[in-house]
């Protein structure tokens, strides 16, 4: 059976923490610390601003949150190594299981998506920096409903520009909040739980599959689709 598989981007196929190295002159062995809470500051701009239906794109959640992270930590960056770190954010790695857990999915003939906050130019060249992009049949992002994820429409958006039911389509991420979301939207989801100590919050919203990593996906998927 041939699905549909949206996959996240950032944290997902791309590894946020890859800023860490960018950040590590200035900030030393807080640079780990520094890129968490940036991390954080930027998903909860997008989740304020879904509720405030007060739209702005995700570089500007992310810019946002870079400037108050730096205001929490002191004001480490002045503006030329803001400009540089932004622009870096956009040239993050991907995670190394990305690549053939990609291959491997659609070696068993599925339709790729990238399926993101982020803008669907930016997401476009993020993949193609990290040497991925050759592998999606195309990117939706959540700019066209100028919203963003868990909110229920950019879920059916999703499904809408994909041509697919919720059904035969799978949501891939490693956010818990994105897999509860595409769940609760009547999605099927892949939580990857790269970490054996990452937490799965307890709403009675469960992922359809767990592995842990990208690499185990697409033997996943065949057993929940056989
Ligand atoms: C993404 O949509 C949730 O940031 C994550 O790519």
């Amino acid at each position: 059976m041939v699905i549909t598989v949206a996959f996240d981007v950032y944290g997902t196929l791309i590894d946020t923490q890859g800023i860490v190295t960018a950040l590590g002159a200035r900030m030393g062995d807080r640079a780990a610390e520094f890129s968490r809470a940036w991390r954080e500051k930027q998903l909860e701009y997008t989740f304020r601003r879904g509720l405030m239906q007060n739209y702005q794109d995700f570089s500007v959640c992310v810019r946002d949150a870079f400037d108050y992270t730096n205001s929490s930590f002191g004001s480490p960056f002045g503006q030329e190594e803001r400009t540089y770190l932004l622009a870096a954010y956009e040239k993050l790695p991907a995670f190394p299981d990305a690549k053939g857990g990609l291959a491997a999915v659609r070696q068993d003939g599925h339709r790729l998506f990238a399926f993101s906050n982020g803008r669907a130019d930016t997401v476009a060249a993020l993949l193609k920096n990290a040497r991925l992009l050759s592998y999606f049949n195309d990117i939706v992002s959540v700019d066209d409903m100028k919203s963003f994820k868990p909110n229920p429409g950019v879920y059916a958006h999703f499904l809408r520009q994909a041509g697919a039911a919720g059904a035969s389509a799978w949501l891939v991420s490693s956010n818990p909040f994105d897999v509860i979301g595409a769940v609760s939207a009547g999605m099927r989801a892949a939580w990857i739980k790269r970490s054996p100590d990452a937490l799965f919050d307890s709403w009675g919203i469960e992922p359809s599959l767990v592995v842990p990593g990208l690499g185990e996906l697409a033997e996943g998927i065949r057993r929940q689709t056989a």
